[in-house]
């Protein structure tokens, strides 16, 4: 895992002044989902969204993070004997994280997805959770999170987890 580089963007949550439907990913199911659903799922806590925004208010990337509870059983071995055998296990949900067609490529994925990853960690000295889960919608986004770090959950080809202690190493070595 590497830094965040510095960008002249920041990371704010969702609000009523943001310009979400002129957001466009390429991945038509991640824009619906912030042009219509973010906000309410934002109002009813069923997902937190955050956007990244550049020097001109507009929404270059956004995430969402979510509480979640893994199962025992879906992790593999190698994560699974470190942790308590619990049936379920707390757990953080990345719904989902996209940039914008005309972003992509350099390097704002990475920078969104490590302040998801950070802010996620920094939230365990209040909420307690073992890992970080996703669900890739597609191959091009199961590569992305296999570049960096995440593994495949055991029987969930589209599933992908890395675990806090590999977080917490990351941002406490620095
Ligand atoms: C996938 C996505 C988030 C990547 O963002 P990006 O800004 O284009 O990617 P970055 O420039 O930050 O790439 C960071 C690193 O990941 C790699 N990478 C980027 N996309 C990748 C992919 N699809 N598969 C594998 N690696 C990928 C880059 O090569 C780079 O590697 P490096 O650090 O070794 O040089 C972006 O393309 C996107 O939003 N796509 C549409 C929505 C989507 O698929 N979301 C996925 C979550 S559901």
């Amino acid at each position: 895992m590497t830094d965040p580089p510095h960008f002249e963007y920041r990371i704010e949550p969702l609000g009523a002044s943001h310009d979400r439907a002129a957001f466009h990913s390429g991945v038509p199911e991640l824009d619906r989902y912030l042009h219509h659903q973010a906000g309410q799922d934002a109002r009813r806590k069923v997902a937190a969204p955050f956007v990244m925004v550049d020097d001109s208010g507009s929404i270059a990337g956004y995430y969402t993070l979510s509480a979640y509870s893994i199962q025992l059983s879906e992790l593999p071995d190698v994560i699974a004997r470190k942790l308590p055998r619990y049936p379920l296990l707390p757990a953080t949900m990345l719904g989902r994280l996209a940039v914008g067609s005309s972003w992509q490529g350099h390097h704002l994925g990475r920078f969104l997805l490590m302040d998801a990853l950070h802010r996620s960690w920094r939230n365990t000295s209040e909420v307690a959770s073992v890992g970080v889960a996703v669900e890739a919608l597609d191959e091009s986004a199961r590569t992305f999170y296999l570049h960096h770090e995440f593994v495949q959950l055991q029987d969930h080809p589209n599933k992908l987890f890395l675990a806090m202690a590999v977080i917490e190493r990351a941002f406490k070595a620095r």
